[in-house]
């Protein structure tokens, strides 16, 4: 399984999400989680918890050349605070992007492999979608692009703008589209799935303790990260919704076409006067 959270602008919080919905994946049947740092603006894992930066996406990227075996993936992570498998990026830009140029240009079929391995789960982070960006490789081979945003205007105005083209290139390439929100703001989820098309999946909370330990540093109470294992982000607020979304995603069959496809213009179709307010506004 491969799924792919990015953003359209700096900082909603990709990183957080992606790292959040890792640790909190399911047990028994759902797939090994591993977290794959593939922001080609380049990795911020390994300095949040002071890790190497090798190995990581770097070497698994010259390995996955031409290779169709899923289970490399194993040779190239380390291990986050709490046991999460991490693939970490490097922290230039130029480095990470090199690494995720090779793996559009060779490591496609690879791709493609570790999507369709059941018993494995890299959830990926890769940060900025640029539309040329080396990054849709794996947005392409996933079965889900999650994009995160705040629901707040400017950036409901980015996606609405940038709707039409990402819908039509993650359907050519088989991928669902759907929207993870993060925070709180002045538009409701139908307003939000109207006004672009997209549905929204998941709206997670502002959780600063959760978000704190995901990025590697103790919790304002003190207690040193353990990400999902005891003392750690498990009964926060972020995590909690984080788990439930990662249940979705693993139980749920999300390529374009299978049974739980959700229709968010449809299901928004006869919302007129609530669906023009961003657009109103914008
Ligand atoms: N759900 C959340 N609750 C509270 N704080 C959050 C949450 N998600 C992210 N943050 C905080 O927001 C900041 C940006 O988060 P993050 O690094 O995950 O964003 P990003 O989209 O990956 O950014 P970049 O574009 O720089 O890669 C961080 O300080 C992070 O701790
Ligand atoms: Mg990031």
């Amino acid at each position: 399984m491969l799924i792919a959270f990015g953003s359209l602008k700096s900082s909603p919080g990709s990183t957080t999400t992606a790292a959040a919905v890792a640790a909190m994946w399911p047990g028994s049947g759902a797939g090994e989680p591993v977290l794959l740092e593939a922001d080609v603006r380049g990795g911020d894992v390994a300095a949040r918890f002071n890790l190497a930066t090798e190995p990581g996406l770097a070497s698994l990227s010259v390995a996955a050349r031409r290779s169709t075996d899923a289970s490399l993936v194993f040779e190239h992570v380390q291990e986050l605070p709490g046991g999460l498998k991490v693939l970490l990026a490097p922290p230039p830009a130029d480095r990470t992007a090199a690494a995720m140029k090779m793996l559009a240009e060779d490591g496609r079929p690879w791709l493609r492999a570790v999507a369709e391995q059941q018993d494995l789960a890299v959830v990926t982070d890769l940060g900025d979608l640029a539309p040329l960006g080396w990054g849709w490789a794996v947005a392409e081979a996933a079965e889900v692009l999650l994009l995160v945003v705040r629901p707040v205007l400017e950036e409901l105005t980015r996606v609405i703008s940038a709707a039409e083209a990402l819908l039509a290139r993650c359907e050519a390439a088989g991928t669902r589209l759907v929207l993870v929100t993060v925070g709180v703001g002045p538009f409701s989820k139908d307003e939000i799935e109207a006004e672009t098309g997209i549905a929204v999946i998941a709206e997670l909370p502002i959780d600063a303790a959760a978000a704190a330990m995901l990025a590697g540093r103790p919790d304002p109470r003190g207690i040193l990260s353990r990400l999902a294992g005891g003392g750690g982000i498990a009964g926060l607020p972020l995590a909690k919704a984080a788990g439930a979304l990662a249940a979705t995603l693993a139980t749920e069959q999300l390529r374009p076409g299978s049974v739980s496809d959700a229709e968010p213009q449809d299901a928004v179709a006869d919302d007129g006067v609530e669906s023009d307010r961003i657009g109103a506004l914008a």
